[in-house]
């Protein structure tokens, strides 16, 4: 393999462009899709733990909550309560793949509009939600919008930056995910003191960044990529001079021009995939995105306010400390923006399962030997539990958090990119939704073992990323096949005949 000292996943190393203003006012308007989804991510935790919301949708729960001598692990064990989180990514993971079609004929730009006013539609009826029904139908739209902004922002960052800055502008979509699970803890923090209808506060606000988005996607370019695939070569390229901010961008034009050109010789990208040699980053894509949601992060981020109140602090500590892991959270995945096109994707990856692998262990030790089915653990021990978790937070933050969503776009040839993105975005809702919906009973069946349950799967993935992901950092998009091609166990579905079997089929 030829040394190519570019940055992540550079499709061609050598091209003439800066980060302009505009770029950077682009990424930043479109990187609140990633905002929308980490606010969904966050608050619904918050909300759940709020007396007022539970007795307004879930007396049960509530009337559980009240006696002491209830089972700690099991108390907010409700199936309906955490189909009011876990709603959303089923619907999502549906929404996923008629987004990829979306974004493919009409356009990234479009795509995260349609996103931005299923967000809008879907808050208005949980904020306004008097009954169950309305908040999970709300719930739903609000996976519509995640599945629709989640294919098409990142898509979006990585066909706009220059080559050399693809991996960080890439996980600014990560960084604003995190700032939104920030900002949720931030209201909930505030919301859960405003009675009784705080709950409707925490929920409502997500408004803002969502018409944020609708009305500052009008101000934004459709990127040129889309644009030649759409044939509209001419418009594409006055872009490309834009965002470039030179009027040298005639070898991009052309590169971008033949990729969409071998890219159009695929009739059928999903059957594609479906190919041999789309196996590899078919296959790393969707399990890393498995294994991001088995690291047990959103058993953290949707309950911890639940799981904090578990381990004994009242209701306000427990919405504070999650303030706390997610400020851990936001400037853990600015350590990733900065190393990963320096130490690379596998040592985070593997670094992370060491330190992730520690602390759910502890974590698991301290539950087994100390909390039991009622009281509480020590002051002590609690803060020990969170700090635990802040730096389990930590790890996650700078490795399967931003590399799950960087590397499925990194490792797609430009004929399967989309179709392949989209099996990332719905493996990683499909997971969501049954961490959401399970986690909770998880907790009051298996107690403490649930943290030894997601260090098992921390163990298995570290050995899946030592063995089977091959490091991306400076290759460049479209030299993928040689990487697959010298991997150890890859190579053997990058067989000749397997091209040329392709090519026929064309
Ligand atoms: C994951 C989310 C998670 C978040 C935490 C994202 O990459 O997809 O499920 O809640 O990171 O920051």
């Amino acid at each position: 393999m030829p040394a190519v000292v570019v940055s992540n996943g550079g499709d061609v190393p050598h091209f003439e462009g800066k980060i302009t203003f505009y770029v950077i006012l682009c990424v930043i308007i479109a990187a609140f899709g990633g905002f929308l989804f980490g606010y969904d991510i966050g608050i619904s935790g918050g909300v759940t733990s709020m007396d007022d919301f539970l007795k307004a949708f879930f007396p049960e729960v509530y009337e559980r909550k009240q006696h002491v001598q209830e089972d700690n692990y099991c108390k907010y064990d409700d199936e309906f309560l955490q189909l009011f989180t876990s709603s959303l990514y089923i619907a999502a993971l549906i929404a996923s793949f008629a987004a990829s079609r979306v974004c493919t004929v009409l356009g990234r730009k479009p795509t995260m509009q349609i996103a931005s006013i299923f967000f809008i539609i879907g808050v208005a009826l949980q904020a306004g939600g008097t009954n169950i029904l309305m908040l999970v139908f709300g719930r739903i739209i609000l996976g519509f919008g995640v599945g629709f902004a989640n294919q098409a922002v990142p898509l979006f960052l990585s066909e706009l930056a220059p080559a050399k800055m693809r991996g960080a502008l890439n996980i600014c979509f990560q960084l604003f995910i995190t700032f939104g699970i920030l900002m949720a803890g931030i209201i909930n923090y505030f919301t859960s003191n405003v009675h009784p209808h705080g709950w409707r506060i925490s929920l409502g606000l997500a408004g803002v960044p969502a018409l944020f988005l609708l009305l500052g996607s009008l101000s934004i370019c459709e990127t040129p990529t889309s644009l030649i695939a759409q044939g509209k070569n001419e418009e594409g390229k006055a872009i490309l001079v834009k965002i470039r901010g030179t009027d040298n961008v005639q070898p991009e034009y052309e590169s971008i021009v033949a990729a969409c050109e071998a890219a159009r010789l695929v009739k059928d990208p999903f059957k594609k995939l479906m190919k041999p040699s789309s196996r590899p980053p078919l296959v790393i894509a969707i399990l890393l995105q498995i294994f991001q949601q088995f690291t047990g992060i959103n058993a953290i981020m949707f309950y911890a306010p639940v799981l904090f109140q578990t381990v004994g602090f009242g209701s306000n500590a427990a919405l504070l400390s999650t303030v706390i892991t997610g400020l851990v959270n936001v400037v853990s995945t600015g350590v990733s923006i900065y190393a990963v096109d320096r130490a690379g994707r596998k040592v985070l990856l593997l670094e992370s399962c060491v330190q992730m692998f520690i602390t759910q262990v502890v974590i698991g030790a301290i539950l087994l030997i100390d909390l039991k089915p009622t009281g509480a653990l020590n002051g002590k021990e609690a803060w020990v539990v969170v700090i635990l978790v802040c730096v389990y937070v930590m790890a996650f933050a700078w490795s399967w958090g931003p590399l799950g969503w960087l590397i499925p776009s990194e490792i797609f040839p430009l004929e399967t990119r989309t179709a392949g993105y989209a099996f990332a975005v719905s493996s990683n809702m499909l997971c969501t939704f049954l961490i959401a919906q399970a986690f909770l009973s998880m907790l009051c069946h298996m107690k403490a073992g649930i943290f030894f349950f997601f260090a098992g799967w921390i163990l298995v993935m570290g050995l899946f990323a030592l063995l089977f992901i091959p490091e991306t950092k400076g290759i460049p998009i479209d030299s993928m096949f040689e990487i697959w091609k010298q991997h150890w166990f890859w190579k053997r579905f990058m067989t000749e005949d397997e091209d040329e079997d392709d090519k026929v089929h064309q």
